[in-house]
């Protein structure tokens, strides 16, 4: 049976600050859902949140980029904002540039991440979603799931993997893509994923299957309404098991809290904390990164799920040493490398700062 899994994402307004999302809000959006499964339009939902944002999980079969699957994601976000106004929730309908359906919802504000599928005999996926990050932070998880032999012994002792996969990735500022092949072409590669502010890995296929194994949300870098549209707050569906890495194997580069762009007004850098669910809310200086993991077997088109795959004790060391992380750096204050470089706050708020600055400057 072919299923397309959309998972789409917006932030229509946060309760506390930026910290979460309100239950009144994905309630809504349940209900909205609720009317696309009542008229067949979609097979399964799940509803939930990572930190401020509103994240729709979906199964339909009527392919990826769908009109139709996009307009009730539109309308639904809609329906967010309209709560979020009336219990005055802040920054509401802040992901939504149009006041109308646009036709392409993800030039518009909202995060999209699809993968149309034949469903295998048993299909594992995982949703992955990130809060006060950029679109470069799954580019290290991604590597070590799907190249590294150090994480994903299934590279070098599963046959249906020693394959290896092939990595699309999107150069954002550029609006360019590139394809590579590991394991022989990972110095390549690696030239391009370590810069996580321009380069984000947007696919990754079976090279053997040519199967897709992995999508993530990344999109070209663009500026509407005089906004930035498409960098923040990631998501990403991965395939698990048989020719993909198992389950362990996909969550184990978030044992290590890597250093990601997105804390404080998207302007610093701080360790990224894998959580349960609940606990994707950040305070601390609007942080520290939350990266949370739902897991689901697909049963032709149903969701069985989710898993809260984080919520598990085996993690509570990366978070202990993502808040030792987030100390270190917090004292750091306004000073790189905790705040981004100039070039890198190019897109936040500091240029309106800068201009006003800079004629008082003479020259040397
Ligand atoms: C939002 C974020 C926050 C805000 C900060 C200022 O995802 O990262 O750190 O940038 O709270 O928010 P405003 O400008 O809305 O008052
Ligand atoms: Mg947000």
């Amino acid at each position: 049976m072919r299923v397309t899994l959309s998972v789409i994402k917006a932030d229509v307004g946060g309760w506390v600050g930026h910290s979460s999302c309100h239950p009144s809000v994905i309630d809504r959006a349940r209900e909205c859902l609720d009317g696309g499964r009542e008229s067949r339009l979609l097979i399964d939902y799940h509803v939930t949140s990572c930190g401020d944002d509103l994240a729709l999980i979906m199964t339909h079969d009527q392919g990826v980029e769908s009109d139709r699957i996009h307009k009730l994601a539109w309308d639904t976000f809609q329906e967010g904002t309209a709560i979020a106004r009336k219990l005055k929730l802040h920054g509401a309908g802040q992901d939504l540039v149009a006041d109308t359906f646009p036709g392409n919802i993800q030039e518009m504000g909202p995060g999209v991440a699809e993968m149309e599928i034949v469903e295998r005999q048993s299909e594992t996926v995982l949703v992955f979603m990130a809060n006060k990050a950029y679109s470069g932070a799954w580019n290290l998880p991604l590597y070590k799931m799907f190249a590294d032999p150090f994480n994903t012994s299934g590279l070098v002792i599963a046959h249906n993997m020693h394959c290896g996969f092939a990595f699309e990735i999107y150069d954002i500022k550029g609006g360019r893509k590139i394809t590579f092949n590991a394991p022989e072409e990972i110095y390549d590669m690696l030239v391009y994923l370590g810069a996580t502010n321009r380069y984000s890995v947007k696919a990754i296929y079976h090279r053997d299957t040519d199967e897709i194994a992995a999508i993530s949300s990344a999109q070209k870098l663009s500026m509407v309404a005089g906004r930035y549209i498409g960098l923040n707050d990631p998501v990403l569906i991965t395939r698990a098991q048989g020719t993909f890495p198992a389950v362990g194997e996909l969550l184990e580069p978030f044992a290590m809290p890597q250093l990601v762009e997105g804390w404080m007004r998207g302007s610093h850098n701080g360790p990224m904390m894998p959580c349960a669910q609940a606990q994707a809310n950040p305070t601390r200086f609007d942080g520290p990164t939350r990266v949370t993991a739902y897991g689901f077997q697909l049963a032709n088109g149903l969701l069985i799920g989710p898993r809260d795959m984080f919520d598990d004790p085996a993690f509570d060391q990366a978070r202990h040493q993502a808040n030792m992380i987030a100390e270190y750096m917090r004292s750091h204050g306004p000073f790189e490398p905790h705040r981004l470089t100039l070039d890198e706050m190019a897109y936040t708020t500091l240029p309106e700062v800068l201009k006003r600055l800079e004629e008082r400057f003479t020259d040397l």
